[in-house]
């Protein structure tokens, strides 16, 4: 199969191509901004390449490799919520009207889409406590004067879209909902304090390596369920293989079993740095409000666990629990950063704006 991944250059993307090269036949084309996290990625023999290229600035250039592809898979997206508070505007151009453009595209050539969206369009919990599934789970906002809502009904409009084209006939689609995949090459680190920025990981993570506060955003109190990347790329083969039974299909790809408040996560990065590293880390807790953490606009999902009945059907199952995620995860940060003589710039500490 000739797969065209948009974002091959980001987390995921990065992830999956080698994953793709490593584990079957498929040719994979990338495209991205940036190639700093799949400059490793070796020869493969004709099966791979790589153009840099922005969907911003080079639609015609996209359109020439969607033209050539048996499938595009599109991840492009800004997915850092202090993004959401900063900038609203350039992440619904990006999330929504820039994917909209290749969503049109794969209608035009009758290409098959596999469009990545987010846990995040289910908003928050509203005191439901059940597993949020694809196709019954209500989707809850705030007001919108809280931006960081901003992202997910972008991502959410542009679901509803597919979906009603997909009814219409004219695009064969699955949606692919991921659930806080964790892993290498996850986000870039920032210096220990820096406020906003990345994703927990990568602020908890450079707190440890620099000394620094570990900040639990309004007590730490909100629960996530993390998914070791080597789990998700998998679990994402298994929709670009199946492609009969993931036809018009909306999918959660996540770990249930792995559900944390992030104020356990603290306390388990910390004892995980100590058994990795053999010393302790001078970095501490404390709590600090979201608006102080982010900016104002900044609400937050309280609850997150899928229901994965339908990646499980698919004869997916994860491997990796909580703790050995978060091990994995935390030792190759390590390794990377003092086994390298040149940094890439993700391993580097960097001020909080890059995304
Ligand atoms: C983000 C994106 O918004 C989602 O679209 C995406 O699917 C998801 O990451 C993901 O990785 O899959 P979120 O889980 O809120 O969603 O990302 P984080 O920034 O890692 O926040 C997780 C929790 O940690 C939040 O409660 C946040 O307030 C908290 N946090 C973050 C801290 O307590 N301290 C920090 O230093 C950073």
């Amino acid at each position: 199969m000739k797969i065209l991944i948009l974002g091959a250059g980001g987390f995921i993307g990065s992830n999956l191509t080698e994953h793709l090269l490593r584990s079957g036949d498929h040719m994979v084309m990338g495209l991205d901004s940036d190639d700093e996290k799949i400059r490793d990625l070796g020869v493969w023999e004709g099966r791979f390449s790589f153009l840099k290229c922005d969907v911003r600035s080079d639609f015609p250039l996209i359109e020439s490799f969607v033209a050539t592809s048996d499938v595009v898979i599109d991840l492009i997206a800004y997915a850092n919520p202090s993004l959401y508070v900063e900038k609203p505007l350039d992440v619904v151009d990006l999330n929504f009207f820039q994917n909209l453009k290749l969503v049109q595209e794969c209608i035009r050539t009758h290409k098959r889409l596999i469009q990545f969206s987010t846990c995040e369009v289910y908003g928050m919990s509203a005191g439901n406590r059940e597993p949020f599934k694809e196709d019954e789970t209500n989707l809850v906002m705030g007001p919108i004067k809280n931006q960081r809502w901003i992202y997910a009904s972008a991502k959410e409009l542009l679901e509803r879209i597919i979906y009603a084209h997909g009814q219409e006939g004219d695009l064969n689609f699955t949606i692919i909902r991921p659930f806080n995949f964790v892993g290498p090459k996850i986000d870039y680190l920032v210096e220990a304090g820096t406020l906003g920025g990345p994703r927990v990981f990568s602020h908890f993570m450079s707190a440890l390596m620099g000394n620094g506060p570990m900040r639990l955003v309004n007590g730490g109190e909100s629960h996530r369920s993390y998914t070791h990347i080597g789990d998700a790329v998998r679990a994402i083969q298994a929709v670009i293989e199946n492609p009969d039974r993931c036809r018009n299909q909306i999918i959660n790809i996540g770990n249930p079993n792995n559900g944390t408040t992030i104020k356990e996560l603290a306390y388990l990065m910390m004892e995980l740095y100590e058994e990795l590293t053999n010393e302790k880390s001078g970095a501490w807790v404390e709590e600090m409000a979201g608006d102080e953490f982010y900016g104002a606009g900044y609400e937050d999902c309280d609850w997150r666990v899928p229901d994965v009945s339908k990646i499980s059907a698919l004869g997916w199952k994860s491997e990796l629990d909580l703790r050995e995620t978060f091990r994995q995860t935390m030792q190759w940060y390590l390794e990377e950063t003092s086994r390298r003589d040149v940094l890439p710039s993700f391993l580097k500490v960097q001020p909080a704006s890059v995304s």
